[in-house]
């Protein structure tokens, strides 16, 4: 009776607004449709928030497949086992003051890079978009601010910072800049879209490049528990500038399948983890079937300078490079390009890295090593004796091949700056298409752990990549160095010692 009483009231203002329908459906459960007032003029934001008012709980809201715009930042909380069948599209507002001036009065949290325009929050909530192309679309008309580099008050996308989610068949088109970021947890998402390329420039211009148009966070800044955890993307095709998924700090359990990522890609990342001296940490990460295409790199780890915490079982595996520039890239050292030369390690410190694995990487290498967001000499990307596109770079700190130190003194800083089991298997990466040569790898022996090249997969040094033994035990697990409890609770690190005990 509400229900009809709310539809009879909301009709009459429905010409001015665009209006909600509610209805209720043969179990009782809501159905809200939320009517589009098809002009470009007209803000819909009120009618969409006023549908998730309505239909929070025990419900469908459902869009028809037309556009609908959102000019004003929302924010769609305490949804309870809802539905949302996105058939119609979302438009942000094509004027680029506009957004700026909104998303700076916008009250929704911020993500660990800017605010969202769409936040969504609560348990149990599905969006389902079209399964046609046109359809189940956020047109972000990023274009404009890519074209001027205008990288003033640019919103996220959206944060989806739900429990027992889904997100299923969405596009994200022309994003201003970061699209979905996922701090929730129990997640699913299921054939994303990304395209995030401009239509008139290529991967090298920086004039018009798709600054941060980066597509998954998962995980959120420092100290929320509940955060980032047990999240799978299967299906995703994108085209963008930076990362293309990105696994930050807080993020662990997450499953990240059968993907493309084109254009500029700046790979499957972990991180940028330790900036500002943070503690860290990133656990259980699978990357599997992923083909890179013109990317910068293939898979990629990276932490600050001066970083701590830990990143602990990543494995990409199963991965198709397609003109890459880096295919495998690890660093410690990372630092910001806009901020002058590499800062000195003074903590002697960066996240370290255990037990990461690189399993079934092959295809080929491309003809330049950085793209569009090179705007400092040298070149962000740059790291010593760079020089060409590499198979592999290794740029870990400096000096932790220190295991044996650990058994006479458990040093924070050594424990911190450690990089542990990191093992490539089944690497056959070319020079270029239709080479048969191996492609090169930069790698710093004194950087390793004492033992660590027993499971590494390679031979460490600047030159061509060279198979190496890798330690396997019985059940086919890689033998890395874990540190392990011995003596009371005593760590030891290393591989060396992990072995001389078995
Ligand atoms: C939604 O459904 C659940 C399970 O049937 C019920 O416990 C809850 O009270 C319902 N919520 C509302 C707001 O009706
Ligand atoms: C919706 O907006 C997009 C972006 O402006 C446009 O390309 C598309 O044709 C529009 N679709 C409809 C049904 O109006
Ligand atoms: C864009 O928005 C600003 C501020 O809202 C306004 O002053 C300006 O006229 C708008 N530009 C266009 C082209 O509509
Ligand atoms: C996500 O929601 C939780 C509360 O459920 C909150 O503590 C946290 O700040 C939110 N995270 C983000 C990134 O919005
Ligand atoms: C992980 O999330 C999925 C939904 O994507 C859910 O079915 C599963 O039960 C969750 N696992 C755990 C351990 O919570
Ligand atoms: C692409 O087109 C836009 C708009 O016309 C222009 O501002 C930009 O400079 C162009 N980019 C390139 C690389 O030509
Ligand atoms: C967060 O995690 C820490 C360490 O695991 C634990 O001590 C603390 O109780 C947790 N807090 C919440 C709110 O779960
Ligand atoms: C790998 O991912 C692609 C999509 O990028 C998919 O078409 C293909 O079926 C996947 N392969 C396997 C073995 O799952
Ligand atoms: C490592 O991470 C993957 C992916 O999340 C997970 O399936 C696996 O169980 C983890 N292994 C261990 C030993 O925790
Ligand atoms: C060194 O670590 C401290 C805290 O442990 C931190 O405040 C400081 O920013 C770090 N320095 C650098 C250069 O990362
Ligand atoms: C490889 O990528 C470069 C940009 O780095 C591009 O100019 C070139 O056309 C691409 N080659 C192929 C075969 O796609
Ligand atoms: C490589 O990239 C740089 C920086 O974007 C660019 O200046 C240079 O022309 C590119 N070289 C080739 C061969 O594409």
């Amino acid at each position: 009776m509400l229900c009809s009483l709310l539809f009879a009231s909301l009709l009459t203002t429905s010409s001015v607004l665009g209006a909600v329908t509610p209805r209720q459906d043969a179990s009782g459960s809501e159905e809200c449709v939320v009517e589009s007032a098809n002009d470009l003029a007209v803000d819909d934001s009120a009618a969409i928030l006023d549908a998730f008012k309505r239909c929070s709980s025990n419900s469908t809201i459902r869009f028809n497949p037309t556009n609908y715009t959102v000019y004003t930042p929302i924010s769609l909380t305490e949804l309870q086992n809802v539905k949302v069948l996105f058939y119609g599209n979302w438009l942000l507002p094509q004027n680029v003051t506009q957004v700026q001036t909104a998303i700076n009065a916008a009250q929704n949290p911020k993500s660990t890079y800017a605010t969202p325009w769409i936040y969504i929050s609560g348990s149990d909530v599905e969006i389902e978009g079209a399964s046609e192309q046109e359809f189940g679309g956020f047109y972000g008309f990023g274009e404009q601010w890519w074209h001027t580099g205008n990288r003033v008050l640019r919103p996220q996308l959206a944060t989806f910072n739900v429990t027992n989610g889904l997100l299923r068949n969405l596009k994200v088109i022309k994003p201003i800049a970061w699209g979905w970021n996922l701090p929730g947890q129990n997640i699913r998402v299921e054939n994303h879209f990304v395209d995030a390329a401009p239509n008139n420039a290529t991967r090298d211009d920086s004039g018009s490049f798709p600054f941060n148009t980066l597509s998954f966070i998962s995980g959120t800044r420092d100290g929320f528990n509940l955060s980032g955890k047990n999240i799978t993307v299967d299906g995703y095709y994108g085209h963008n500038g930076d990362d293309c998924v990105s696994v930050i700090n807080g993020a662990q359990d997450i499953v990240a399948k059968n993907g493309f990522c084109g254009f500029s890609s700046h790979g499957l990342s972990i991180g940028s983890l330790g900036r500002d001296g943070a503690e860290h940490t990133v656990k259980n990460v699978l990357f599997k079937n992923w083909t890179m295409d013109g990317a910068v790199y293939g898979a990629r780890f990276k932490s600050w300078t001066g970083g701590r915490g830990k990143a602990e079982n990543i494995t990409w595996e199963d991965i198709t490079l397609v003109n890459v520039s880096t295919g495998i890239f690890i660093t410690q050292n990372y630092y910001d390009q806009d901020k002058g030369p590499r800062p000195e390690n003074t903590n002697k410190s960066s996240t370290a890295i255990q037990t990461m694995t690189f399993k079934n990487f092959h295809g080929s290498l491309g003809n330049n090593w950085t793209d569009g967001t090179c705007i400092t000499q040298p070149c962000w990307n740059y790291v010593d004796g760079l020089d060409e596109p590499k198979a592999v770079i290794l740029d870990l700190y400096p000096g932790t091949g220190r295991a044996l130190r650990l058994l006479l003194a458990i040093d924070t800083d050594v424990r911190h700056s450690s990089a542990n089991g990191i093992s490539l298997q089944d690497i056959d990466i070319r020079p270029s298409e239709n080479s048969s040569a191996t492609a090169n790898v930069l790698c710093d022996p004194s950087a390793l752990e004492d033992g660590a090249d027993k499971v590494l997969g390679f031979k460490c040094q600047d030159g061509q990549f060279e198979q190496t033994d890798v330690s396997v035990s019985g059940n086919g697990a890689v033998q890395s160095g874990n540190h392990i409890s011995l003596f009371g609770g005593l760590a030891l690190g290393g591989w060396v010692l992990v072995s001389a005990l078995r």
